[in-house]
């Protein structure tokens, strides 16, 4: 039926199955909302790092903003003990009044796992208990939590992590594919996903290597997840949350995109905007057959006008 939601994490609607996944320094908050636009049914922040919220470092402060339409918003907390993560939340819901708090136990980068946060956690599953426990307790928002499959292939815990998020009230487990061991190489394995949507009652979100409208479709089918977290591919294709490949959006459609991209990027972060945003130019660009002059004058350039004049000869 139209306007029935997709699912629900604990008493929250969601309108559709695809959701735009957190990505440090790339889902920011013009592309949040571009997402959100395009039919991704959560915002999840980028993470939220609990001793940046403690120290009070400015750095953390830009992450948490949001517009009225970008919800359901999800605030990804990054932290290694449930205190801390306590404390952290504490300060950060009132101000922010997110829908939803999702744990991060998935980060590999070695600042975060040395000091026992993101994927680290997966190592102590006790932690992980005490943590879903305490904050299932203060918190009468959803409690959810992003896991990958394991530290490495010796400690695939994947099964047991998201029973005891389950068992300790949390709400959802998002599941990205890999171990921490491998990062981001390799293939992600979907087989885990199916193993744990078939453990847990709670919703079980599939991440990892979804690039295509045929990968949602099969990922849905291999695994019976709830719903499908895309990132990586949804850089360049945001249209993905659409359910349209990148060879099906229209160049008309993508230059207008970029435009408005480009805007919200310069009202957001002010002139280095423009800066940022090459990263999603690249991405926007690489189908197309551009030269190398001017590929690197748009690259280069630190001004919008330029680059949208020289997108409007060559996206044409
Ligand atoms: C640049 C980058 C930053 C990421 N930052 C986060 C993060 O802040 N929180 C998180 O839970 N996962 C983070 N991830 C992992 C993604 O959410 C996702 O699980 C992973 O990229 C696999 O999905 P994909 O194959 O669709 O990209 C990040 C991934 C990338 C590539």
């Amino acid at each position: 039926m139209a306007n029935q939601p997709s699912f629900f994490i604990g008493n929250i609607p969601i309108n559709n199955d695809l959701i735009l996944a957190p990505m440090d320094g790339v889902t920011d908050l013009p592309f949040r909302g571009l997402c959100r636009k395009l039919g991704s049914g959560l915002t999840v922040t980028e993470f939220i790092n609990t001793l940046d919220v403690l120290t009070d470092h400015p750095r953390y402060r830009k992450r948490l903003q949001y517009e009225p339409y970008h919800r359901p918003l999800s605030l990804q907390i990054l932290g290694d003990e449930a205190q801390q993560i306590l404390l952290a939340a504490q300060q950060l819901v009132p101000e922010v009044r997110p829908d939803i708090i999702d744990i991060n136990l998935g980060c590999q980068s070695k600042n975060v796992t040395s000091r026992g946060a993101g994927a680290a956690l997966m190592k102590t599953p006790e932690k992980i208990a005490a943590i879903f426990s305490l904050m299932t307790k203060h918190f009468d928002i959803p409690i959810t939590g992003k896991i990958r499959l394991g530290w490495d292939e010796d400690q695939l815990n994947y099964l047991d992590v998201a029973k005891i998020i389950e068992d300790n009230g949390g709400a959802m487990v998002t599941v990205h594919g890999r171990t921490r061991q491998q990062a981001y190489r390799g293939q992600a394995r979907w087989d885990p996903i199916r193993e744990i949507k078939q453990a847990l009652t709670i919703p079980v979100i599939g991440n990892g290597d979804v690039v295509t409208v045929a990968d949602i479709q099969r990922i849905k089918t291999e695994t019976g997840c709830d719903a499908v977290m895309i990132g990586r591919a949804a850089v360049g294709n945001p249209w993905i949350f659409s359910r349209m490949d990148r060879a099906d959006v229209p160049v008309q459609k993508v230059h207008q995109t970029i435009v408005q991209h480009l805007d919200e990027m310069v009202r957001f972060y002010g002139a280095r905007g423009v800066i940022t945003f090459r990263k999603y130019l690249k991405a926007y660009l690489q189908p197309y057959e551009i030269s190398y002059d001017v590929m690197q004058t748009l690259l280069r350039s630190k001004n919008p006008d330029e680059v949208k004049a020289l997108l409007a000869a060559w996206l044409t």
